[in-house]
């Protein structure tokens, strides 16, 4: 596997204290400068888990763009919380090299020894593999664009939209792209993300989505939640 990144990566701290990846390069964060932890508490667990858990024991996660693994890290840690068993899911066509995630920084929640060692898991786990990682949380990673991705229909309760943004990669917001996500989906899943963009509802409900504005985290006015209705 080539782990040569494509880009200059920067370690950058946000504006609560957890670090994100800077691509000066696309002039693009991996995450909101606000705030790397709060905006993946706010879009992606709080939007999107939190609302998708209620009732069930088990949920299958989809994730396009898997980067620093943040989303899929607090995803794990809210369902040993809750009691209930996760397959995620996650598309990344770059893989972040370990040596570069070792040196990122979540807090709260990569303070201790053993908190950051199980972020690392998440990393060093092979690739192309569903590896359970304990009795909670049970991981695939594909190397694959969203584009090359073929969707095994019906599958997914929940997807995890964290591209770029689409002024910097539009080809990631396509109507096309979200209706790969539609067929993913269980009837009545959800796909949730942070960007409100006119285009990117208007190509949301084009593929058949319901959508529905939420307040954003600190900094971001709004985000979207999309049901496949
Ligand atoms: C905004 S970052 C978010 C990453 C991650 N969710 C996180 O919390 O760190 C976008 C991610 O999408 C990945 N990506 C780029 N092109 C992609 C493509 N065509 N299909 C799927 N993912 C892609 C990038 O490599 C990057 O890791």
């Amino acid at each position: 596997m080539d782990l040569t990144p494509r880009y200059t990566l920067e370690l950058k701290i946000t504006g609560d204290g957890s670090h994100t990846l800077f691509i000066p390069e696309l002039n693009e964060h991996y995450h909101s400068h606000y705030g790397a932890v709060t905006e993946s508490l706010h879009v992606f667990i709080g939007a999107g888990y939190d609302h998708v858990k209620t009732g069930k024991n088990q949920i299958n996660i989809l994730e396009i763009g898997f980067g620093t693994g943040l989303n899929a890290y607090l995803t794990w840690l809210s369902a040993v919380k809750d009691n209930v068993q996760i397959r995620y899911f996650a598309l990344e066509p770059h893989p972040l090299p370990v040596v570069i995630c070792s040196d990122l920084h979540f807090p709260p929640y990569t303070d201790s020894k053993e908190s950051k060692k199980t972020f690392l898991l998440l990393h060093e786990s092979p690739w192309e593999e569903w590896t359970p990682l304990d009795d909670f949380f049970a991981l695939l990673k594909i190397q694959q664009t969203i584009q090359q991705y073929v969707s095994a229909g019906g599958f997914f309760d929940l997807v995890y939209f964290d591209a770029f943004g689409p002024d910097v990669q539009p080809d990631m917001w396509t109507a096309e792209v979200f209706k790969k996500m539609f067929a993913a989906l269980k009837p009545g899943g959800t796909l949730v993300t942070y960007s409100t963009k006119g285009q990117v509802k208007r190509n949301l409900k084009e593929a058949g989505f319901g959508i529905e504005k939420l307040p954003g985290p600190f900094g971001k006015r709004e985000i979207l939640r999309a049901i496949k209705q």
